[in-house]
C-alpha cells in the first residue's frame, strides 16, 4: 500500500494525472514493471526530475504559457506541462527565431543558466537585409557598443562573415533582442536568425518542431562552471 502511494506520487509529479487518477491506473493494472522499467500503459515512464531537453524551435511558435497562437509547449507532450515542479523553456527565443531551445524542470539548472552571470556562449546565424559592411566585427567586438535605450555595453562579441549579408554572431549574453539590436545598432536588418548552439549543445539532426532528452554527458556539460568571463 505504502509503496503504491509512493508510486501514485511519482506519477503524478511526471504529469500522469491527480495522484487520485494515478491511483486508479495502478489499481487497474496500466503501470507494469519497475524502477527503470516502469511503464504507463505499456510506453516507457517519462525521465524523472531534472530533465533537460533540447528543441529545434520552429519559426512561428511563441517561448510563452500564456500567449495566443502557437506556442512551443504545444509541440511537447502535454503531460509535461503537468510536472511538478514545472517544466519552462530555458530563456526565450523571439517567435520568428529558430534553432536550440532547452527546457528544464531543475530550477536551479535554469536560474543558473538564464542569469546574468552565466557566460555560456550562445552562437547565432543571421541573415541579413544589406550587405555587411566590414566594420561590424570590431564594433561587436569592443565591449563598448550601448544597445538603444540601454546604459551599459554589450559585452564583446564575436562575429563571423559567413556570406555577403550572412553572418554567425557568438554572444556571452542574452539582452531582449540582442542580436537584432546588435544588428541595427550597425545600420543594418535582421531578416532571419537561428540559434545553432547554446553551450556545446546544437540541434543536430533535430527537424524543426523535433526535441530529444539532453544525455548524461550533455547535462554534465551543462552543469560544469563556464570558462571565461562572468
Ligand atoms: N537575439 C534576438 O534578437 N532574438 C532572439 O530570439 C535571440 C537573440
Amino acid at each position: 500500500m505504502k509503496d503504491s502511494l509512493k508510486l501514485a506520487k511519482y506519477l503524478a509529479g511526471l504529469g500522469y494525472g491527480s495522484r487520485k487518477e494515478v491511483a486508479i491506473a495502478i489499481r487497474d493494472g496500466r503501470v507494469t514493471g519497475e524502477g527503470e522499467n516502469l511503464r504507463f500503459d505499456g510506453e516507457p515512464i517519462d525521465p524523472p526530475q531534472g530533465l533537460v531537453i533540447v528543441m529545434n524551435k520552429p519559426a512561428g511558435y511563441t517561448c510563452s504559457h500564456a500567449d495566443q497562437g502557437p506556442l512551443v509547449y504545444d509541440l511537447l507532450p502535454p503531460r509535461f506541462l503537468k510536472r511538478d515542479p514545472k517544466f519552462s523553456s530555458v530563456g526565450r527565443l523571439d517567435a520568428e527565431t529558430t534553432g536550440v531551445l532547452l527546457f528544464t524542470d531543475d530550477g536551479a539548472l535554469l536560474h543558473k543558466l538564464i542569469s546574468p552571470k552565466s557566460s555560456l556562449p550562445k552562437t547565432y546565424e543571421a541573415t541579413l537585409a544589406r550587405p555587411l559592411e566590414g566594420h561590424e566585427a570590431a564594433l561587436f567586438a569592443s565591449g563598448t557598443l550601448v544597445l538603444r535605450g540601454e546604459e551599459k555595453p554589450c559585452l564583446p562579441a564575436q562575429l563571423e562573415v559567413t556570406g555577403e549579408r550572412a553572418a554567425r554572431l557568438t554572444l556571452t549574453e542574452g539582452r531582449y533582442h540582442q542580436v537584432r539590436r546588435m544588428f541595427a545598432a550597425a545600420g543594418n536588418h535582421v531578416e532571419a536568425l537561428h540559434r545553432s548552439r547554446f553551450g556545446a549543445l546544437g540541434i543536430d539532426g533535430l527537424k524543426p518542431g523535433e526535441w530529444r532528452a539532453l544525455t548524461a554527458a550533455e547535462m554534465a556539460s551543462l552543469k560544469a562552471p563556464v570558462q571565461g568571463q562572468g
